[in-house]
């Protein structure tokens, strides 16, 4: 395999991060790069904030602010989020650098071929003279007469509103009663890509069977696509008077933001993008259309080699119920910092719950002090505690013993942990290694060395070596804590050694390093969204 270039998809520099982004997109790509690195592979993890289109244009009006203001703020809060629970990029770059907007211009260039000029209708404030896009002009529903709704979509009956159609159509800025014009688009012929899209899906793309399904149902109608708006904040489009939709320039910032990567390392982008290498997007479901369809024709339009994985990840429920900012019902990156929680902790209760696919899941307080004493403290942890501290009896070192069976068994768990890792199915080899430590326990607790003198050297040299492969494993997942313990097992974490402990290998002190979730963490955890 060539390089690995992992990326998660670009957060809007616009609200805050809460731990449904977390476990669908940024954790993921994290423990995937930790542990290709592991494996001794090339990897890099690029990401960037997603900085133009209309809903950030309005947000920055609404906080009086220029839009390039705004963004910048929310781009280093989120870099500062994301780093807070151990993610770390090779590169966080933004879509409003010059770098991106040169490339998003470069881009059109190439796959102008493929497109075409047609007119559409477009509401028009006739006091500023100027166009109206959907979320600046209100109206009335013209299927379920519905007040004061946006252009595009009514939010009181779902339907899409065609162009033009609003009842009574007013310019949300200045109040003005809004007119209807002709105005020429530029439209991408995603069409055209159809046939192809499909049998990429179907034949190369690596992703679940939902996925697979719900992409090749919309690819049997794909229509051309409007890449232009008709605002002053995006990129600007060489040869008309607008910009691109910000949909056309987020994607091809997974290449600037290489770009960007090798300049600073002096790497080669060909080298990097290009159809030996493994791309992987990792993305939340709401956005499949976008990186399964819209964002290969373009890549295939250009000629750039296309996607080979994208992990799509489902939804957070919180306590059974959807997450609601409006009501408090709500769980930031920031907040669970701030009350206190453990990063690592979160790293791993998401990692044990998550699967891959469309599946929505919760996240329960109570659920997350039960699976992380139980499938981390009182696991791994207590194991980890037991074995340093029973060693003391042997001066902390290996004795001169025969390696009991359970070690192999642990062995082959590791090799069936890489091949789901490799597949991306992160919860699933989670739940290996986590099943591995609860083996072991049980075979510690079972030998009682406290008890049989005569086996204990066996039973302390399987064990320590059992727990130095079930660290390897941990590694991704909780990699400060990993890091800690391989100190104090005096081991690497190099996937490629999978060999047991020898006989006087030293061992450090044993230290606490993994402490219980209390009821406290609990409650503070639960304060912060209420019943609501
Ligand atoms: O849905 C979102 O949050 C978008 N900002 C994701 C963009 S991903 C990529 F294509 F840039
Ligand atoms: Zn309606």
């Amino acid at each position: 395999m060539g390089n690995h270039i992992i990326t998660a998809a670009l957060p809007y520099s616009n609200g805050e991060l809460h731990l449904g982004h977390l476990r669908s997109t940024y954790l993921p790509p994290d423990i995937y790069v930790r542990f290709l690195r592991q494996l001794g592979d090339q990897a890099i993890y690029l990401c960037a904030t997603d900085e133009h289109g209309t809903p950030i244009l309005l947000s920055s009006e609404k906080a009086k602010q220029k839009p390039a203001e705004y963004v910048k703020q929310w781009r280093t809060r989120h870099l500062a989020d994301l780093n807070s629970i151990g993610i770390k990029f090779d590169l966080f770059s933004h879509t409003h650098d010059p770098a991106h907007i040169e490339l998003t211009q470069k881009m059109y260039e190439k796959i102008k071929v493929h497109t075409f000029r047609s007119p559409v209708q477009q509401y028009w404030c006739p006091d500023e003279d100027k166009p109206l896009p959907d979320r600046y002009v209100i109206g009335q529903c013209p299927f379920c007469q519905a007040e004061e709704q946006y252009g595009d979509t009514c939010e009181s009956c779902g339907k899409a509103i065609p162009p033009g159609k609003l009842i009574d159509p007013s310019c949300k800025t200045c109040g003005a009663k809004a007119t209807v014009k002709k105005k020429e688009h530029i439209f991408f012929r995603l069409s055209a890509f159809a046939d192809r899209l499909a049998s990429w899906i179907s034949d190369e793309l690596d992703t679940t069977q939902d996925i697979k399904n719900f992409a090749l149902e919309w690819a049997k109608d794909l229509r051309d696509w409007d890449i232009t708006r008709d605002i002053d904040w995006g990129v600007p489009i060489p040869d008309y008077d607008g910009v691109f939709y910000v949909w056309f320039d987020a994607p091809i910032g997974y290449m600037t933001t290489l770009r960007s990567w090798c300049e600073k390392t002096g790497e080669k982008f060909e080298d990097w993008w290009n159809p030996n290498s493994e791309i992987v997007h990792f993305i939340g479901k709401d956005i499949v259309y976008h990186h399964v369809l819209f964002w290969p024709a373009m890549l295939m339009a250009a000629g750039f080699a296309l996607p080979t994985k994208v992990p799509v990840r489902g939804y957070l429920m919180l306590e059974n119920k959807k997450l609601s900012k409006s009501r408090g019902r709500y769980l930031s990156i920031a907040d669970w910092i701030q009350s206190g929680q453990d990063p690592e902790y979160l790293r791993f209760y998401l990692s044990f719950t998550t699967p891959l696919g469309m599946k929505d899941t919760d996240f329960s307080a109570d659920e997350y002090h039960s699976v992380v004493n139980e499938g981390l403290v009182n696991n791994y942890g207590n194991l980890l505690q037991r074995i340093l501290k029973f060693s003391e009896r042997f001066d902390s070192a290996i004795p001169k013993a025969k390696l009991g069976p359970i070690f192999n068994d642990v062995r082959e768990k590791k090799n069936g942990f890489e091949q789901l890792m490799s597949k991306g199915k992160l919860m699933a080899a989670l739940k290996v290694a986590t099943g591995a430590a609860n083996d072991v326990n049980a075979y510690f607790q079972g030998a009682e060395p406290w008890k049989y003198e005569k086996t204990a050297p066996d039973t302390i040299k399987t064990a320590a070596s059992c727990l130095k492969l079930i660290t390897q494993m941990l590694a991704p997942f909780i990699p400060v804590r990993a890091e800690k313990a391989a100190d104090l097992l005096n081991i690497e974490l190099s996937w490629k050694d999978s060999e047991p402990l020898k006989s006087g290998h030293k061992l450090k002190n044993p230290k606490i390093l993994f402490d219980h979730v209390s009821d406290s963490d609990v409650e503070k955890i639960k304060s912060v969204y209420g019943d609501s």
